[in-house]
């Protein structure tokens, strides 16, 4: 039994597959672009002209959520690599858990931000790729909603933040201080 989980674990490739890498790094540069547009958005001087950002700022959020569904797709059925050695136990169940809740977190970020879009008294145009529109409705008070959700996301979107901002700095921490081949997994060759 031993030696065929040794064996099983030598198997395992050193890098996560090349679709895996292209979704992970495609959607932390569109989760970045959200993030900053969503930011500049809110701020944007002229009130009659933000709607058409948000629903940009949207589409793009609903693009994500689509990555993030393939991406969770192809996870389950791609093989883990195998872990760098000289890796403790509860470093394993602190990335394993951290990586489960930056996909509930980004989920919840799009989700809560579709429901926002549901309380505008104007409908805003989220489309995923031009290509297909969201149904536009409005839904019970949206006095009352639409403060709740704005409040959520923007909750959501900070929680999402501190769990990225620890996963890069694990990230950075394996690289150049304990110089382990953490981060090659998620780099090509
Ligand atoms: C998927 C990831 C998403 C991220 C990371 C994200 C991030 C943000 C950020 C940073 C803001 C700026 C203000 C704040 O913190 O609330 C914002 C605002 C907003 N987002 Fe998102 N968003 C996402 C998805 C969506 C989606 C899918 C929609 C709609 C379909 C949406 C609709 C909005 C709207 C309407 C606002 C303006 C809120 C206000 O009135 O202040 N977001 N979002
Ligand atoms: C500069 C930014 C980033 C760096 C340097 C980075 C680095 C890494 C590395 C090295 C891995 C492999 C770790 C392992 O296999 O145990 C990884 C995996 C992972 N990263 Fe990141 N990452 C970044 C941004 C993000 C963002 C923005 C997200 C949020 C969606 C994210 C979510 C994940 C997840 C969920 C995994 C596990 C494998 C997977 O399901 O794709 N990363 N990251």
């Amino acid at each position: 039994m031993a030696t065929k989980m040794a064996t099983t674990a030598l198997e395992r490739p050193a890098r996560w597959n090349l679709p895996m890498q292209l979704l992970h790094w495609s959607s932390a540069v569109i989760l970045a672009a959200v993030v900053a547009y969503g930011w500049w958005m809110t701020e944007f001087p002229a009130r009659s002209q933000r709607l058409f950002h948000y629903g940009l700022h949207g589409s793009v959020g609903v693009l994500l959520v689509a990555l993030m569904c393939a991406r969770l797709g192809w996870r389950l059925v791609s093989r883990e690599p195998r872990v760098p050695p000289g890796t403790g136990g509860w470093e394993r169940a602190a990335a394993r858990w951290t990586h489960r809740a930056l996909y509930v977190l980004v989920f919840a970020a799009g989700l809560s931000g579709i429901a926002l879009s549901y309380t505008f008294r104007q409908p805003l145009d989220v489309t995923l790729l031009g290509l297909w529109s969201l149904p536009s409705f409005t839904f019970g008070d949206p006095g009352f909603w639409h403060e709740f959700l704005e409040e959520l996301h923007e909750v959501v979107v900070a929680a999402m933040l501190w769990v990225c901002g620890a996963h890069v700095a694990a990230a950075a921490c394996h690289h150049w201080v304990w110089r382990d081949s953490t981060m090659r997994r998620m780099l090509p060759h």
